[in-house]
């Protein structure tokens, strides 16, 4: 163990230009220009995977291509008596707009103190890599790993993972395992790594109100046919009342509530809500009455607008009634809500309200179940040990209030539990201009991994 460890230490210099190279395709999922940038990605991935001495292919997909790498002497049709672990990661990323927030170009990593810059740096470019690298650092010195390793790296996260959905409708026999290991969610602070048990789930639809076949002079014509944009501002805000909760009926029918025994964990979590509300940068933080930020962040859901797009939006003013108006909406979902149910419940009660002056339209998005597990298991309590001996701190538990879509797929056919060790800090920026991963957590994030494989492997 104490060559890994050492391999690690010697070779950062190198594993950050090799995160620096990663970083450096602009692979956006949600943009179809950039189907190609993917593709080279993926590619990138299995060659390096190979380079490191793992078995990698890429397998294709309708949609973006998934790769699947494995620890040599895993046979596909061989069961070994070790034991099997599957690897979850991501190598799409989040749109970059609006580049003009950002301080250097969002696909060109730059590093600045301890701080790689650049899209997907932390979501998830570089907590999938700390995975490989502390493979790597097995293979490359020649110690034995305690168990078989295969790397599920894919392309659709960030929109809702539908091509590895039905990939592994075909695959999954191959990647049964006895745990699902994912680092892509976060932790509290540099001194407190996490385990996260739970996560909320998502529902995503757009909606559009229609009204006058084409833009109108709003002089000539306004005052006698609805303006959609002023419709759909009126519809979306009988969607929530003032303190935040949702307004749909039934929507928290299913919602489980709160044990006193996770409210009394979540008051513990390092956390004060005015350096919360000054990071954020509200003028006042806004929530659930009866609920701390951090519950209303993690086990309560929301109703979001996402995107509102209606009218001219050009420089200086332009008088017209436009044709429509779009909103991009996404619900998180806590246990036990279920996104075809919620779906239903919005649709029925915006064609409750809709006025008859404009037409709408919903179109449903993606979608994924809510996540939850027990944090006191055997596999839970080896991951806090290894967090502990990399990190060096007493690790905490935590529900966050992000998705990974495919998780509950993941663990109903491979038949096994995440594990979910995030290395991402609440200011990487994920999702937002400047997105950064902090070297310390890449550092420790790979050791962890090292210790992992041994605590995993001797429950
Ligand atoms: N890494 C995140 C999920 C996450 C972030 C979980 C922080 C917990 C804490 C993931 O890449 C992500 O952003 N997922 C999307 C999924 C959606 C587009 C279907 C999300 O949560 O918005
Ligand atoms: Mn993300």
């Amino acid at each position: 163990m104490q060559n890994v460890l050492d391999y690690l230490k010697q070779n950062q210099p190198r594993f950050v230009d090799e995160l620096c190279e990663y970083v450096r395709f602009p692979s956006v999922s949600a943009q179809p220009q950039h189907k190609r940038d993917l593709q080279a990605c993926a590619e990138w991935v299995v060659k390096h995977c190979q380079r490191i001495g793992l078995e990698a292919q890429l397998c294709a997909t309708e949609g973006n291509p998934v790769v699947v790498a494995r620890t040599p002497h895993r046979s596909a049709s061989l069961r070994t008596a070790r034991p099997h672990f599957v690897v979850y990661g991501h190598y799409d990323v989040q749109p970059p707009e609006p580049f003009e927030l950002w301080k250097s170009p969002p696909f060109e990593p730059r590093i600045e103190g301890r701080s790689l810059f650049g899209r997907g740096s932390s979501d998830n470019k570089g907590q999938n890599l700390a995975h490989l690298k502390a493979v790597e650092a097995y293979l490359k010195t020649g110690t034995e790993l305690p168990c078989d390793i295969t790397f599920v790296i894919e392309g659709e996260e960030e929109v809702g993972s539908k091509s590895l959905a039905s990939f592994l409708k075909d695959y999954h026999t191959e990647l049964s395992c006895d745990a699902i290991v994912i680092s892509d969610t976060g932790m509290p602070t540099r001194k407190h790594p996490a385990l996260t048990y739970a996560l909320r789930g998502i529902a995503a639809f757009q909606i559009t109100l229609r009204g006058p076949a084409r833009d109108l002079h709003s002089g000539i014509f306004g005052g006698t046919v609805d303006n959609p944009a002023m419709a759909l501002c009126q519809l979306i805000g009988k969607m929530r009342d003032k303190s935040g909760r949702v307004a749909i009926p039934g929507f928290y029918d299913d919602v489980a509530p709160l044990s006193a025994y996770e409210k009394r964990e979540f008051a513990r979590l390092p956390f004060t809500a005015r350096q919360y509300q000054k990071f954020l940068g509200v003028p006042k933080l806004f929530g659930e009455r009866g609920f701390t930020p951090m519950e209303q962040r993690s086990a309560r859901p929301t109703f979001e607008i996402n995107g509102l797009t209606s009218g001219y939006q050009g420089e200086g003013s332009k008088t017209i009634v436009p044709a429509w108006a779009r909103v991009k909406i996404t619900t998180r979902l806590v246990p036990n809500q279920k996104p075809a149910r919620i779906i239903k419940l919005v649709r029925q009660h915006l064609k409750r309200l809709c006025p008859p002056s404009v037409r709408l339209e919903i179109k449903s998005g993606h979608g994924a179940e809510p996540y939850l597990v027990s944090p006191t298991s055997p596999q839970a309590q080896a991951g806090l040990r290894a967090l502990k001996a990399a990190f060096g701190c007493e690790p905490v538990l935590l529900r966050e209030g992000g998705s990974i879509p495919i998780i509950n797929t993941l663990r109903r056919l491979l038949r096994a539990d995440a594990l979910l060790l995030g290395l991402g800090l609440p200011d990487d920026n994920a999702h937002s201009p400047n997105e950064k991963f902090d070297l310390d957590c890449f550092e420790k994030g790979q050791v962890m991994c090292a210790y992992l494989w041994q605590e995993l492997s001797r429950l």
